[in-house]
């Protein structure tokens, strides 16, 4: 049965690839000829900016007098036309976090963001992850409702035997929302033990009965692309990256410090062994490598964080799933696995938001007025967000390091919906601020 479903999708993908064109791909082009407005996109660039300023931003920066961000980049396309790309503030700006008071950099050591700045993605990641897991689904190497044991047996044990793909790329496989004890403390000083723990660990609830977003679910996930691909992770999704013409998204594997020349365009976050204490990674501060720990401790490749990547890679990205699995003359995923994507598949729990393959749907934290259940959007911790509307054929990728120089100064979700206001503003939507 498995081999039929493996050569059914083999023809269909045969079938596809002769009709696909390359003028699916991003251009830069005017807000008028995908009939948005230049104005509110004008204004929108000095309005994002505000958000590096000082200031008591109330809760989102906890009642304290604080930047929300040093900085950061923003991307909108609508119908393959970028519509605007810019970036604002400092890539660079922190010597030290000294509770909430800060030390700058002297000013000749600051740095610009740059339209071209590397982002630690963070969670992001598993957008990338999930993308690779429909692909395994699409060349029939497991498939959406397979239980992820018939291929990982040693996943099979602590009442994990049931545990379907469907589940973990939903949060609703049981985990909890991060391994305990932590991967990178001293329980497991090897990488070896560390992917022991996550395939031994147990659950917290039964498979398929609650909603608990977890990292786990995406480690497993690339345990799972690992073995029935044979290759490891970061060159899986390598390979996707490539045909998409992406050239700034890559995984830091070994968590290098320098040495190769992307390094040097990569926006450092946290003080980490300030703000955290000092069981997180000994490395150089503030992280310029994965700055999530447990990625960190997994040589800084896993399905649940660990890409560094641009604005203008993730928007490729988010436009193949606008253009329903195709780009740069490529097929990458099939339509049905990009429905999977706008499907709702955690209903059962309450109406808002959704959970489609990967991504949340309907999310006005991250999408502002733009949410609707066509909407598919995620966050990554370190203040980055991508959202792509198949309703109006828009996306937009916001990238911010928030997390410099400490991830307890702010939260960022005040920028992230104000720009799905701008956003739907420039389509001509009377929304309330
Ligand atoms: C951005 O623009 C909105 C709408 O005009 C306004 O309410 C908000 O205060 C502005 N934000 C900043 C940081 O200037
Ligand atoms: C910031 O504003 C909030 C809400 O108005 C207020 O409670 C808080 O005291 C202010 N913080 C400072 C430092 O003024
Ligand atoms: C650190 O913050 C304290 C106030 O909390 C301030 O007095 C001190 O000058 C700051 N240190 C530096 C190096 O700026
Ligand atoms: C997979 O499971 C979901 C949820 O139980 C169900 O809605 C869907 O029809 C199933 N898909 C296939 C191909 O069996
Ligand atoms: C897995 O499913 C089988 C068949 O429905 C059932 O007998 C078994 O108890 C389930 N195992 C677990 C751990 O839920
Ligand atoms: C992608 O698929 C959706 C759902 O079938 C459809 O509404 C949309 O027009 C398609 N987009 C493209 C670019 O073909």
């Amino acid at each position: 049965m498995r081999h039929l479903i493996l050569s059914l999708a083999l023809i269909a993908s045969a079938v596809a690839s002769t009709a696909i064109s390359t003028d699916d791909v991003l251009r830069f082009g005017s807000p008028e000829e995908v009939g948005m407005l230049p104005g509110p996109l004008e204004d929108m660039i000095a309005n994002l900016t505000a958000f590096t300023e000082a200031r008591n931003w109330t809760d989102a920066t906890d009642g304290e007098i604080l930047p929300i961000q040093p900085g950061g980049a923003t991307l909108v396309a609508r119908h393959n036309v970028i519509v605007s790309y810019f970036a604002f503030g400092k890539r660079s700006l922190w010597a030290s976090v000294n509770g909430t008071q800060g030390v700058k950099l002297a000013g000749s050591d600051q740095q610009d963001a740059e339209v071209d700045t590397i982002y630690d993605a963070a969670s992001l990641t598993k957008m990338y992850t999930t993308v690779a897991a429909l692909r395994c689904i699409d060349d029939g190497l497991f498939t959406l409702n397979g239980t992820v044991a018939d291929w990982l047996p040693e996943f099979g044990v602590n009442g994990k035997e049931n545990i379907t793909v469907l589940q973990l790329m939903t949060h609703t496989s049981g985990f909890p929302a991060s391994p305990s004890p932590l991967l990178y403390m001293p329980s497991f000083p090897t990488y070896e033990s560390r992917i022991e723990a996550i395939l031994d660990h147990g659950l917290l609830n039964k498979p398929g009965e609650a909603y608990v977003y977890s990292d786990m679910s995406y480690m497993t996930l690339m345990l799972l692309i690992e073995r029935v691909t044979g290759k490891s992770l970061d060159v899986v999704i390598g390979e996707i990256t490539k045909k998409l013409g992406m050239t700034d998204t890559f995984f830091n594997k070994g968590n290098k410090e320098g040495g190769f020349d992307r390094y040097s365009r990569i926006a450092p976050t946290e003080f980490q062994r300030i703000v955290v204490g000092d069981l997180t990674p000994d490395r150089p501060q503030p992280c310029r490598t994965v700055h999530d720990e447990q990625a960190w401790s997994l040589n800084g490749v896993s399905g649940h964080a660990g890409l560094f990547t641009t604005v203008l890679d993730t928007a490729r990205l988010c436009q193949m799933i606008l253009n329903n699995g195709t780009y740069n003359g490529h097929r990458i995923l099939s339509q049905e696995s990009v429905d999977h994507v706008f499907t709702n598949w955690n209903e059962r729990f309450g109406s808002s938001p959704g959970r489609g393959a990967g991504f949340e749907l309907n999310q006005p934290s991250t999408a502002g007025p733009m949410a609707s259940e066509l909407t598919a959007s995620h966050t990554g911790f370190t203040g980055t967000s991508m959202v792509v509307d198949r309703g109006s054929g828009t996306l937009f990728v916001h990238f911010a390091n928030r997390v410099h120089p400490s991830r307890e100064w702010s939260s960022n979700t005040i920028v992230r919906r104000t720009l799905g206001w701008w956003v739907a503003t420039a389509l001509g939507r009377p929304v309330q601020h």
